[in-house]
């Protein structure tokens, strides 16, 4: 119920506009945002880095609503490719296809991924396409296959194991060693394409990993590279505990190489757990959103979790 509200509210122009304004909401907002510009993220990372943990930074924006923008977002993310070789930093780049014209115009949208895809291949750098609603799950999971089509080693996809469309996808990835990260899936759907429960999102999360885990076990799978910048073909993006701990026994069961998985986990949520996981030896990347678009992030963070609400909340009484 209050995760349908608050994604609701994510989507919603004018309070946006008066919570972007709010100072509270901005100091509430830097728990899961690294903060505003590229050198709060390169600052965030270099800090991440130095624990032990690769990242994956993202200019936070979405449903770009006009050509210039979706130019300057694509432009952007060349700057923070710029940024990552500049300071070496252990990282790689995810973006979103609506933050760079998807839903103005899917041919100027490949472009600019293209390009993004080039750029990111002279500097020996990878680059994840984030999944958004299912609005544009088909569209982004064709532009996806259409690179792969096209020969670029250097991209990868998110897959939701909410939506039941997710193990067909799979399949279809594994058969061409795409790279996945799995994770839940944040945004509201309707029970016509997604399981309604938690538990049942929980199972085909834990049947997914193991899909992925098996493929991960082949000989000669791919491992997430020396400077941290690629990842191996499965990343698990999750911060439950019950998942990872299963992950965790299947990998010893069928003794997979540390290095042919990577936990995903978001900047400023369970960071016990991402240097826990790190310590035993395995890959350990962080998302670490930054900019000044943070809104439906935001909104997306407390609905996951209602007792981010008294958080926020009680950030108004706070200096
Ligand atoms: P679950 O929601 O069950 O939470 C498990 C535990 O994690 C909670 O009990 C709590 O301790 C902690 N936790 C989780 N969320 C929290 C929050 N917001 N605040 C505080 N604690 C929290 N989704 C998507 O649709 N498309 C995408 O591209 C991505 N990309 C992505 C990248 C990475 C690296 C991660 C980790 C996640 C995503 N997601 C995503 C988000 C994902 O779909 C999901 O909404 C969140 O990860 C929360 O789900 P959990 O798997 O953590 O489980």
């Amino acid at each position: 119920m209050l995760k349908s509200i608050f994604i609701a509210l994510s989507k919603n122009p004018s309070l946006k506009k008066i919570i972007l304004e709010w100072k509270p909401a901005r100091n509430a907002s830097r728990r899961f945002i690294a903060g505003e510009t590229l050198d709060d993220a390169v600052l965030a990372v270099k800090t991440l880095n130095e624990q032990g943990l690769n990242a994956t930074i993202d200019q936070l924006g979405e449903y770009t609503i006009d050509l210039e923008g979706a130019q300057q977002s694509t432009g952007d993310v060349m700057q923070i490719i710029d940024k990552i070789v500049l300071h070496k930093l252990r990282a790689n780049i995810s973006v979103k296809l609506s933050q760079i014209g998807l839903t103005l115009d899917r041919n100027l949208c490949k472009e600019n991924i293209t390009k993004i895809l080039d750029y990111a291949n002279t500097h020996g750098l990878f680059v994840r396409i984030d999944m958004e609603g299912s609005d544009l799950t088909e569209n982004t999971f064709s532009i996806y296959r259409e690179l792969i089509q096209e020969g670029y080693t250097n991209v990868g996809i998110v897959l939701q194991a909410y939506l039941y469309r997710t193990h067909k996808d799979t399949e279809e990835l594994l058969s061409w060693n795409g790279k996945v990260r799995l994770c839940k899936g944040a945004y509201k759907e309707p029970a016509e394409i997604a399981f309604p429960k938690k538990a049942e999102v929980n199972k085909n999360f834990d049947r997914l990993v193991k899909r992925l885990l098996e493929s991960a076990a082949k000989p000669g799978a791919s491992h997430v590279s020396l400077d941290g910048r690629f990842p191996p073909i499965p990343a698990l993006a999750t911060h439950d505990e019950k998942r990872i701990e299963y992950a965790l026994r299947l990998i010893s069961q069928i003794s997979i190489p540390f290095e042919a998985v990577e936990f995903q986990m978001l900047y400023g949520i369970r960071r016990d757990l991402q240097t826990k996981i790190a310590a035993k030896g395995y890959p350990v990347r962080v998302y670490v959103p930054f900019g000044t678009q943070w809104y439906p992030y935001f909104m997306r963070r407390l609905a996951e979790r209602p007792a981010n609400l008294w958080f926020f909340i009680s950030s108004f009484f706070r200096k």
